[in-house]
């Protein structure tokens, strides 16, 4: 299938010639929620706008549902939602009479139903007719979706959704941004939270300083890098390693109480065995064991530091 979205060469250098973006290649395929994870200043918010249009781009190309973002600029707009990273919501408005205007903007005609029905599925129905400055910041948050959405958009942008909410209005928000992507909206969400690209995504890209780093299936992601530990609890304490475990990649810890083994759970091989056996041959018993997969957070910042 046709991506939905497709980046090719996409550049940016800001006036004063700073390079936020270099050579980019991305394509969003159709239905998928896509995390574009990275720390700040990463250039996640310059990447989000040259799609929208309203950064432009100092070389490339993109298109949009199949609509060039520059020469046809309108059918291209017409299909993205935008949530920005900062709420800026006219504060004296009600929240029927803000999403109407949205929806107007990209020269929709009417369609209440369509609206009516959009603020049910926000749960904003009851607060329809109050002043969006009276409602809370989740409310407004809510409010800034419905906005994105007014104009019946097939493909959807949060920039930073969650930035700052508490926890509740989070766990909300990626229930909110499932339920879309069920009725078939496409969702592309940008987070320096690596628990958000883990918790929603299907597929997850990596940017760091102007680079995509890496693009992936959130689960090949975390299968291809994702190293394994093996943590064995010692009857007695060591003070050193002995010389005859250099063979393993091993570090002593919890004050010569604790070994951790790190390998690769991919290899034919992981050594666990052998390991085990010499430990018996050199005596050393221990009382318990465990295992564990490094985190997708460990897998971010090797990836981060890795590119700089
Ligand atoms: N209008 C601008 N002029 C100059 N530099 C900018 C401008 N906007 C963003 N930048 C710089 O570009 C880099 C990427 O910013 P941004 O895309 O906002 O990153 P992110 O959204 O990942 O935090 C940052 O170093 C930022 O300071
Ligand atoms: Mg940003």
């Amino acid at each position: 299938m046709d991506p939905i979205i497709s980046v090719s060469g996409v550049t940016k250098t800001y006036k004063g010639g700073f390079q936020a973006l270099k050579a980019t290649d991305l394509e969003i395929r159709r239905g998928e929620i896509f995390a574009l994870l990275g720390p700040n200043g990463a250039g996640k918010t310059t990447l989000i706008s040259i799609i929208c249009g309203i950064v432009k781009a100092s070389g490339g190309t993109i298109t949009a549902d199949g609509h060039d973002i520059v020469r046809d600029y309108r059918a291209a707009r017409q299909a993205i939602g935008l949530v920005p990273q900062e709420l800026t919501t006219d504060a004296f408005e009600s929240v029927w009479a803000t999403v109407r205007f949205s929806r107007g903007l990209f020269g929709k005609p009417p369609n209440p139903a369509y609206l009516e029905k959009l603020l049910k599925d926000l749960s904003l129905w009851d607060k329809k007719d109050e002043r969006i400055m009276a409602l809370s910041g989740g409310m407004k948050r809510r409010v800034m979706i419905a906005k994105a959405l007014s104009h019946e958009p097939t493909i959807l942008f949060l920039d930073e959704p969650t930035a700052g909410v508490d926890v509740e209005l989070r766990r909300d928000m990626w229930e909110m941004v499932r339920r879309l992507r069920e009725n078939g909206t496409t969702i592309l969400l940008t987070t320096h939270y690596i628990e958000e690209a883990e918790e929603m995504a299907d597929r997850i890209g990596v940017i760091a300083k102007g680079e995509i780093v890496i693009v992936e299936e959130k689960a090949e992601l975390m299968r291809k890098l994702g190293r394994r530990e093996l943590t064995l609890h010692l009857q007695t304490p060591l003070e050193t390693l002995p010389e005859g475990l250099k063979a393993w990649d091993l570090t002593l810890t919890d004050e010569g109480n604790s070994i951790v083994y790190a390998f690769d759970a991919q290899a034919a091989e992981t050594g666990i065995s052998a390991l085990i056996r010499r430990l018996a041959e050199l005596g050393l018993d221990f009382k318990d064991l465990q295992t564990r997969e490094s985190s997708l957070e460990e897998i971010f910042v090797s990836l981060v530091r890795d590119s700089k």
